[in-house]
């Protein structure tokens, strides 16, 4: 099967450029072949951008174990309409991922139910280092270094030191403080309002945890990738760390600040917590500059119900893949990032920083995972339409500019003029382990 793409705006690694594209098969064949050259699908873009497939370098898809408020079907689903065509899921299920058993089971899962391509952390335990030694189909080794949704943790510095000295997976990490978090809460009796949510998972809390973490990652030379980076100090702190150490923002830390709280309560409640206007700030200006290497949701789904308890008992996390590209794009728009830096840190960035084959970027030999986008065509956010099993946005009401009105993954077209084909055909993403 041959598909021509013509006259898109096409965003290449050495720049963007109006050109046609060829994909034979699952493969981008020809980048600018003759727009005469016969094909057996043929897709005008005209006024549209074209642009490498989005990878979502950290989600929750909640299954085994969570399904009430997420699968791998419906999750892969929602990727598919945001113009997310590879996801690498989080260990955080249940049972928490932590060995290779359970590994190649959620692979066999994944295989039969996922729309988009897809990749799974294995989860670290203060004494799984055997597992996580032997692990191979992943991308790295997660560790919760403060605790979140679920009960994994590993806080304890020889634990820490061992995986860092003993593994040679990359590693990204929740980066909260687990002491500072429980002292925190101790002295708040618990927190009482939402806003105390941030009062507990404060400043501090992540600045301490992000330097324990990189000081680790520079003393054993290990590659080490900062998760959901929610401060202005964070940023700061991360311009003098080795290049080996890279770092990650979510849309709900650029967008939202403690300010939402009276207008949201718990639907802005996530961890890490949300911070002031001065780190969204902050944050933003990290990621324009280069500062910042990837944007991923962490989408995090809940039911509503569970969302509508008082705190502290209202789950912390939100959805996102939906709309994480029209948020970005959004951005662009309002002139706060590049297009080019956007497709730098959604698709090259993560396909470099996991070693991933054949993604991230529109070059001859890469799997056809590309996503059109109209920078014109407004895409309103509205609970009602969200394909999350969750079924809510924290952006809901909102009407963000710029969308993804075409998903192809690995050559076949997923998403296009507001219909998904829901067939299973995500593949396994492989990783170059240098032989
Ligand atoms: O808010 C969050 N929710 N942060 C995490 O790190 C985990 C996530 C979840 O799984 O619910």
């Amino acid at each position: 099967m041959k598909t021509l793409i013509k006259n898109a705006q096409c965003v290449l690694p050495e720049g963007t450029t109006r050109t046609n594209i060829l994909i034979e098969g699952s493969t981008i064949a020809d980048i600018d072949p003759a727009a005469s050259i016969t094909a057996d699908e043929v897709i005008d873009a005209t006024g549209l951008h074209l642009l490498p497939g989005v990878i979502d370098d950290q989600v929750h898809f909640r299954d085994p174990g969570l399904t009430h408020k997420e699968d791998i079907h419906t999750g892969s689903l929602a990727s598919a309409r945001g113009g997310v065509t590879t996801f690498l899921d989080m260990p955080n299920v249940n049972p928490a991922m932590t060995t290779c058993e359970l590994l190649e089971r959620r692979l066999e899962l994944a295989a039969s139910k996922a729309v988009v391509n897809y990749g799974f952390y294995i989860g670290a335990t203060p004494d799984n280092i055997d597992e996580l030694k032997k692990a191979r189909r992943t991308p790295g080794i997660k560790i919760f270094i403060g605790s979140s949704t679920g009960n994994l943790l590993v806080d304890g510095q020889d634990s820490l030191e061992r995986i860092f000295a003993e593994t040679t997976l990359p590693i990204c990490a929740h980066c909260e403080d687990e002491k500072t978090v429980r002292e925190n809460a101790e002295r708040l009796g618990g927190g009482k309002s939402f806003a105390d949510h941030s009062r507990i998972r404060d400043h501090e809390a992540a600045l301490i945890a992000t330097r324990r973490a990189v000081d680790l990652s520079t003393r054993h030379r290990h590659p080490f990738h900062v998760l959901h980076v929610s401060t202005a100090a964070e940023v700061e702190f991360l311009k003098s760390a080795p290049d080996w150490v890279t770092s990650e923002v979510c849309p709900h830390h650029l967008y939202f600040s403690v300010e939402d709280y009276d207008r949201l309560g718990s639907l802005v409640q996530m961890n890490p917590s949300v911070k002031n206007r001065e780190d969204c700030e902050a944050l933003w200006k990290a990621l324009a500059e280069g500062d910042i290497d990837v944007v991923a949701t962490d989408h995090a789904p809940h039911l509503l119900e569970e969302k509508d308890k008082p705190y502290p008992q209202s789950p912390s996390g939100v959805p996102a893949v939906e709309n994480l590209l029209a948020l970005m794009l959004d951005g662009v728009s309002r002139g706060r990032l590049t297009l080019d830096r956007l497709v730098r840190t959604m698709s090259e960035n993560p396909a470099r920083i996991w070693n991933m084959k054949g993604k991230g970027s529109i070059a001859v030999g890469h799997d056809a995972d590309l996503v059109l986008v109209d920078q014109q065509k407004p895409h309103p956010v509205r609970n009602e339409d969200q394909i999350t099993r969750a079924g809510w946005s924290p952006w809901h009401g909102v009407d963000l500019m710029g969308s993804p009105v075409r998903t192809l993954i690995m050559g076949r077209t997923v998403y296009a003029n507001g219909r998904l084909d829901r067939t299973p055909h995500g593949q396994e993403v492989l990783f170059d382990r240098g032989g």
